[in-house]
């Protein structure tokens, strides 16, 4: 058996997420353990910001190793000593980021939209590819056991027999007007709008649940949508999949005027439903299967101790240990469909980012 991999981080960015990933993979164990994870070095836009983020996350776990703190991103990439950067910038930065990261030779774990639209994508899996380094979406919720454990159900058990529809909402009430115009929830060009700040999990969820391939063979689902749009972003977004080959209908609604009700998921098929349930779709904690029978129901728990990161770190460094460049839960051709959906569904409505050609 292979020895347990070990993953030097380069943190990039200092913001909210950053600091719940790095939380996370400091934390010294967790069930199921795959990867050892060591933070390497931090960059951030100041120098003064990087020590106080080490002060208040890095510090109090007491690392063996101490990070490197760099008021930059680009000491990030040079850092010799760094195996893997994390991106956890804002969407608009993201392709940058991408590709400042590839050119010097950096494997990348980078957050979730990964690009503003599917031509960003593209552009950085075409530089990866050509530099020979490792590029993966961040999309940590398809990392969780229980995602796993509904897909096998539903897809080799047939647990809901022929599926027919999944439901899922992610909601949030962020009072929008009253953040600054710079606010990744307000500017445009910063990629904002419920759309790909959440919207993109209730389409994940309805792609993990009704299509049972994910990536290069995977169906791509006939799109309709509309989207309530205020000062150019979009407050709220309904976006319909339909899959021809199954006649599977996915029903993935997002806003940000309106926290989602629970269970935030349904899931409907021959032999029954299924709820799934957790703080929010980014987040699943469990989910109930209610046979159509009235037979009894089935609920299904899971553990998750700290935030739940490190499930997506530990399969990174394990791709990595094998010489892998891409992810096999997360491949390159899955982020292209959800930003190509994500895509049609802005240009129906007109919400165009500054950096789109259309
Ligand atoms: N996986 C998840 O569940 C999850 C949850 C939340 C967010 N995200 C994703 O993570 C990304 C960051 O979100 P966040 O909530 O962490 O954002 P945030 O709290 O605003 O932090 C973003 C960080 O990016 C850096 N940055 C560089 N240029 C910036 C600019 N012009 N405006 C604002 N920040 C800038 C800043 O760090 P420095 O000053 O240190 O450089 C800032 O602290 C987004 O793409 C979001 O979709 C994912």
């Amino acid at each position: 058996m292979a020895e347990m991999p070990i993953c030097r981080w380069g943190i990039v960015a200092t913001g909210g997420i950053s600091e719940q990933f790095v939380r996370d993979l400091l934390m010294s164990d967790w069930p199921e353990k795959k990867a050892n994870h060591i933070i390497q070095a931090i960059g951030s836009s100041s120098l003064e910001k990087c020590k106080s983020f080490a002060a208040t996350c890095v510090t109090p776990a007491k690392p063996a190793v101490q990070p490197a703190l760099y008021g930059s991103y680009q000491e990030v990439y040079d850092d010799k000593n760094v195996d893997c950067v994390y991106i956890g910038t804002p969407h608009s930065f993201h392709k940058r980021n991408c590709l400042d990261a590839i050119e010097a030779g950096k494997n990348i774990l980078c957050e979730k939209p990964f690009a503003l639209n599917a031509t960003e994508a593209e552009e950085v899996f075409a530089a990866a590819k050509e530099k020979g380094v490792f590029v993966m979406e961040a999309f940590w919720t398809r990392f969780y056991p229980l995602i796993k454990t509904l897909q096998r159900l539903l897809h080799e058990e047939r647990k809901l027999g022929t599926i027919y529809r999944t439901f899922c909402d992610f909601g949030l009430d962020i009072d929008i007007s009253s953040l600054p115009e710079t606010s990744r929830y307000k500017d445009p060009a910063l990629g904002a709008g419920s759309l790909l700040d959440i919207g993109i999990y209730s389409i994940t969820w309805g792609l993990m649940t009704l299509s049972p391939e994910t990536g290069d063979n995977a169906e791509q689902p006939d799109v309709s949508s509309t989207q309530t749009v205020i000062d150019g972003v979009d407050v709220a977004s309904q976006v319909l999949l339909h899959f021809r080959s199954t006649g599977r209908q996915g029903i993935c609604t997002s806003t940000t005027t309106f926290e989602c009700m629970h269970p935030f998921a349904r899931l409907e098929g021959s032999e029954g439903r299924i709820l799934v349930d957790g703080s929010t779709p980014s987040s699943p904690r469990s989910f109930t299967f209610y046979p159509k029978d009235g037979g009894k129901e089935e609920r299904y728990e899971f553990e998750k101790p700290g935030k739940g990161f490190w499930w997506e770190a530990d399969a990174v460094a394990q791709d990595l240990q094998a010489g892998r460049k891409q992810n096999q839960t997360m491949p390159w051709a899955e982020t292209l469909r959800v930003l190509s959906i994500m895509d049609g569904v802005r240009k129906r409505s007109g919400t165009r980012f500054p950096v789109d050609a259309w």
